[in-house]
């Protein structure tokens, strides 16, 4: 899809649609304009109140002799005083969705009557892009009839600011690797398992010359006495796989940054096992392994002079006479020893080989992205990721990238007092706490016993990976890692 500048008269647009936005409170800029051109129509509709400012409600309008474009839909945007980032999504969003409806092939889009608060033309420019070109994403890879075909093609934005290159250049990137993290997401786990995330990840490192690639099975995991995420795998007749991906954008001595994904691409809970109602959203549970991936496709992109490593731990946690036993005891590759309480609390266990691996890398600093807990879920809902870190300045960084590019995340405490929660009898810790209390709060825990030589987040996306509603895969939270990335280039 082709994205520019517009400053031109709105009564020349030529467009299929031009998108304008409606307050309640104020007319817009391109509102206005409409009236001055056709009063006797939009004044009429305006005074019947027909144009409804609904945040997110559009009015489709055909065209007018007097003016070239053909549709004109009318989107709703609440009060001009209310207008902020949330109901900027909205609005472009529903824009998205009525272009669809439209069939139209180009559109014009009022992007200077849409500011919210203190936001740059250039972060509307941006995010108009990524949520235009992520709301068109429709999954139907395993559906026999497949989607309509997306019709739209060019879009302009109006904007009399005329460098807004960057800006879409960034939000094109950032759809991209939102996208492909949806569709890895999405796909049912008969078709996306380690064998086939390893494979998308060779096919990334065969698409940029900035991607190279190294896959581990499980003969080199024994080798290193992967004993933790081996035991979460060893139930599945899907052997696991630890992906590599290295992403070289700047120089050789520069230190990297090191994303690790938790990448179970199905959690059945194990001997542990999981009630059958919900069991196959478990599928999604390798968005983390999905946000590494997608996040190294927008790099790849934009190509900025950094470097970054993505791990991603590929397994699958089944259930069988192979299976981990609860009160089994593993060696992890750092050497503690884990008693398994609980098979289903299988993500802190291949993510703690996982990050005792990176150490390798001397990282600049090591996050880890995984739908760790049902807990986050019930403390934090949908919004927010969780952000935690054992360095209160990356904690704040990537709070700061997610408010920044609005994928936000909240800061969590890794205080010592829940510590005791994970003392056992019979290992050097146990794989949950003693009781349901704080449950995201004593896994993050858990994995800061194997992230002390390196400053280190996590990110627990349960919430905010996917929805139960028809969207699925969300994409998130690869704004807020781009971001973050991005911003360790200043
Ligand atoms: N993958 C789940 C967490 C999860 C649950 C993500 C629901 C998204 C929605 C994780 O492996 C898990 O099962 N966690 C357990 C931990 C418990 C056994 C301590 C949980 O949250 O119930
Ligand atoms: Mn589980
Ligand atoms: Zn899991």
């Amino acid at each position: 899809m082709q994205f520019k500048v517009n400053s031109g008269a709105i009564s020349d647009i030529s467009s299929d649609a031009l998108v304008v936005f409606r307050f309640e409170d104020q007319d817009t800029a391109a509102l206005s304009a409409l009236a001055e051109k056709n009063r006797t129509l939009f004044s009429a509709l305006l005074d019947k109140g027909v144009l409804s400012a609904k945040p997110g409600q559009v009015t489709p309008l055909l065209g007018h002799a007097d003016l070239p474009a053909a549709q004109i839909l009318v989107v709703g945007a609440g009060k001009a005083e209310a207008f902020n980032e949330n109901t900027f999504v909205k609005v472009i969003r529903a824009a998205a969705t009525a272009l669809k409806t439209a069939k139209a092939s180009s559109a014009s889009l009022a992007l200077d009557d849409i500011k919210p608060g203190e936001r740059t033309v250039q972060w509307c420019a941006e995010k108009a892009t990524e949520l235009l070109l992520t709301s068109l994403y429709q999954y139907d890879t395993t559906k026999s009839t497949k989607a309509d075909q997306n019709l739209l093609e060019a879009v302009d934005f109006l904007a009399k600011e005329q460098n807004l290159d960057l800006a879409i250049k960034t939000g094109k990137a950032l759809a991209h690797g939102m996208n492909v993290a949806r569709e890895l997401g999405n796909l049912p786990a008969n078709i996306c398992n380690p064998a086939y995330l390893a494979e998308q990840a060779e096919n990334l490192a065969d698409a940029y010359d900035e991607i190279s690639v190294e896959v581990l099975h499980k003969g080199q995991m024994e080798s290193l006495g992967m004993g933790a995420l081996l035991a979460v795998a060893q139930g599945s007749a899907n052997t696991p796989r630890l992906i590599v991906i290295q992403y070289k954008g700047g120089s050789s001595d520069q230190k990297p940054h090191v994303l690790v994904g938790k990448g179970l691409t199905f959690d059945s809970g194990g001997v542990s096992l999981k009630p059958a109602q919900g069991m196959e959203d478990m599928k999604y549970d390798m968005l983390g392994a999905a946000s590494v991936m997608g996040t190294l496709s927008a790099l790849a992109e934009l190509k900025p002079a950094i470097n970054v490593v993505g791990v991603i731990a590929a397994a699958e946690n089944m259930c069988s006479s192979t299976a981990t036993r609860p009160g089994d005891v593993v060696t992890s590759m750092a050497g503690k020893t884990i008693e398994i309480i609980n098979t289903d609390a299988e993500g802190r266990l291949v993510l703690c080989d996982a990050l005792a691996y990176v150490e390798r890398f001397e990282p600049a600093s090591v996050i880890d992205i995984a739908t760790l807990t049902g807990a986050v879920i019930i403390g934090l809902g949908h919004h927010p990721t969780a952000v935690y870190a054992n360095n209160e300045t990356l904690q704040q960084q990537l709070v700061s990238a997610g408010q920044a590019c609005w994928d936000r995340g909240w800061p969590m405490p890794l205080w010592e007092d829940y510590r005791e929660e994970l003392d056992s009898p019979y290992a050097d810790l146990r794989n949950i706490g003693q009781g349901r209390a704080a449950g995201s709060i004593t896994a993050a825990m858990f994995l800061a016993e194997f992230t002390k030589g390196y400053n280190w987040a996590h990110l627990d996306i349960a919430g905010t990976g996917w929805t139960t509603a028809k969207e699925g895969a969300t994409g998130r939270p690869v704004g807020m890692l781009t971001q973050y990335l991005l911003d360790r280039l200043s």
